[in-house]
């Protein structure tokens, strides 16, 4: 049995770490284990222009461990408004790594986003020239159409038609939830899909079964079975289409135990040690490092990182609560022990 663990350093390439006080929580524990991360811009003010990014980015530094050398990349939350010039700047600068699209109303902070794909058109065109990614919140947000259905209507919708018009844009099909989301990114030129730790560890049931897991709802929510397992050989398959991105979204306990709770699992306090589990239990801790380490540096034409990080075999229960701000942050599956630990 292997008890220990040694992979090339690993990068989040999909992360919320919020803003303000919550960054002294966030980012530290991010840093603890990634080199770098792919920061989604759904602020509250959300980051639509290089500018904002630049800002952003020197919070998310400032707050860093003392010695630390993690790395932000940062993204861009496109809107109505954003115009090709936006674009532009973006691809021409050295920080901001991707734009990412949010249909108005599918999650958190997604007031702001689109409400019209198709005018969209000219900021794709330009993205596909600068070559920047499209990060797609792959889920439509009509009020007939079934939660659970909302993935797949939006890739035959707008993501099948996007890669059609745009064949040469890459598009990560962020925290894919089902086989039609598989099936989309096996079958279409450059194009990936991050996959969470939750979508890959729980189905449907661990929401909604012996009564509501707030702390296990998240966007898109949880799917059933089979589409899990269908997610679980996408990871551990060693296909570069398909890799690591946690989709840690910490919300404050008192906003997730609510009459109307927020959606978003917080994971970062034991992300590489959630997917170890995951990949273990299917035989496939030697697929781990592609997965985490590898091909998500490639997709994004970056180095893979240098370093190193030892996962060991050793049971640990994580807190009831963490410091977030003022308030509290209750991280995901603290009632089970986890697995993995890092020293
Ligand atoms: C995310 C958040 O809280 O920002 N929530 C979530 O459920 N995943 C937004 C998102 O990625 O959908
Ligand atoms: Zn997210």
């Amino acid at each position: 049995m292997t008890t220990q663990l040694t992979i090339t350093k690993p990068d989040d390439w999909h992360l919320h770490l919020r803003d303000g006080d919550a960054l002294d929580t966030t980012v530290a524990f991010t840093a603890r284990q990634f080199q770098r991360a792919i920061v989604m811009p759904n602020l509250a003010q959300p980051v639509v222009n290089t500018q904002l990014a630049a800002a952003y980015r020197q919070r998310i530094l400032n707050a860093r461990p003392e010695g630390n050398t993690f790395q932000p990349l940062m993204t861009l939350y496109l809107t109505n408004n954003t115009r090709v010039e936006d674009i532009r700047q973006a691809g021409e600068s050295d920080f901001v790594y991707a734009a990412k699209l949010y249909p108005a109303g599918a999650t958190t902070n997604s007031s702001n986003g689109v409400t019209d794909v198709s005018a969209l058109s000219p900021v794709l065109d330009e993205m596909q020239k600068q070559d920047l990614p499209l990060l797609v919140h792959a889920e439509v947000t009509d009020p007939d159409i079934d939660v659970f259905d909302r993935e797949q209507v939006f890739i035959d919708k707008y993501l099948v038609p996007i890669k059609k018009n745009f064949p040469e844009l890459r598009i990560v099909l962020e925290h894919a939830t089902t086989e039609q989301a598989i099936d989309f990114v096996l079958h279409n030129h450059l194009t990936a899909a991050t996959l969470t730790p939750q979508h890959l560890l729980f189905n449907r049931n661990d929401l909604l079964v012996g009564g509501i897991h707030p702390h296990n709802y998240c966007l898109p929510i949880l799917k059933r079975e089979t589409h899990r397992k269908t997610l679980v050989n996408a990871a551990t398959s060693g296909n570069p289409k398909f890799f690591l991105g946690t989709d840690s979204a910490p919300h404050t306990t008192n906003a997730k135990e609510n009459q109307c709770g927020c959606a978003g699992c917080f994971t970062a306090h034991a992300a590489i040690e959630l997917y170890a589990e995951i990949f273990d239990k299917e035989n496939a801790l030697d697929k781990l490092e592609g997965f985490s380490s590898f091909y998500g540096p490639d997709f994004y034409r970056l180095p893979r990182n240098q370093q190193t990080l030892t996962l060991h075999r050793e049971s640990w229960q994580a807190p009831s609560h963490y410091p977030f701000g003022k308030q509290t942050l209750t991280p995901f599956r603290q009632q089970t022990p986890l697995q993995w630990t890092i020293k």
